[in-house]
């Protein structure tokens, strides 16, 4: 099989590796996704670095040799924080993409303003985002908010509850007006409709576009993408529920937001 049929591997911790599959669909149409959720071990966030990196590099390599894969997306901040190098060196052939949180365009966007950082506290305390703290710090006001607890709600299909509110209302407490909110977790785009109903004047900003657009130039660099449709999805995860497969079906089809 030429190497252009070959699909990319999406990864996730759970179920919101999918609002970044959403984007790569937009972008790429034409390409083949295998999408993995690990719901099985989710939440990734509250692990230790280390366990972190071997569910990830242990998941990818069972997708590899189930499917065979031309790219890799980690569609999760998370494990892109922990493992990214070492996907990096065992994948060395191919494109390996990964996904941090949206401080750029939300820097230049708001210069001098707040914005606030939602994400995962492994992420939060990780070399990586010290580094991005280090680069924008300077040029607006950057204040990191860990959420644990969040992908949960996700991972259990609760979009939009009185309980999910008051969870998001908490966090948000000391930042009346924030100027922008950078959704550092894959899975947070799915609450965004709730979020934005609590700051209603507040940019929301996350990293799904940059990260498909980015996949879409390496694919091209490598001369890997599949010139000729229709593209295709196979959703697995290791949760045996099945109602983890109804929820991703779910996930993935939402109308997009205007
Ligand atoms: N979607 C993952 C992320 O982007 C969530 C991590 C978790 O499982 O805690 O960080």
């Amino acid at each position: 099989m030429d190497r252009q049929e070959l699909p990319v591997a999406v990864f996730d911790s759970g179920l919101g590796g999918l609002s970044v599959l959403r984007a790569l669909r937009r972008v790429l149409p034409q390409e083949r996704f295998v999408f993995f959720g690990d719901s099985a071990n989710a939440p990734y966030g509250s692990r230790l670095t280390e366990e972190i990196r071997s569910l990830t590099l242990t998941a990818l390599e069972n997708m590899d040799r189930t499917y065979g894969c031309k790219a890799i997306v980690v569609a999760c901040n998370t494990a892109t924080s922990a493992a990214i190098q070492a996907l990096r060196q065992r994948y060395c052939d191919r494109p390996v993409i990964g996904i941090e949180p949206a401080l750029k365009p939300a820097a230049d966007r708001h210069p001098g303003e707040q914005i606030l950082v939602m994400a995962t506290e492994t992420t939060l305390r990780e070399a990586k985002f010290a580094h991005l703290m280090q680069t924008y710090a300077g040029r607006a006001q950057v204040v990191p908010l860990p959420c644990p607890g969040l992908v949960e709600f996700v991972e259990r299909g609760e979009l939009d509850s009185p309980a999910l509110a008051d969870y998001l209302q908490t966090r948000l407490a000391s930042y009346p007006a924030p100027a922008a909110l950078v959704l550092g977790c894959t899975h947070y785009p799915f609450v965004r409709p709730v979020l934005q109903r609590l700051r209603p004047d507040t940019e929301i900003l996350d990293g799904s576009d940059g990260t498909a657009r980015e996949t879409r130039r390496r694919l091209q660099e490598a001369g890997l993408l599949r010139e000729a449709g229709p593209g295709e999805v196979l959703l697995t995860n290791s949760s045996p529920d099945p109602a983890k497969k109804a929820l991703a079906e779910l996930l993935l089809s939402l109308p997009e937001a205007e």
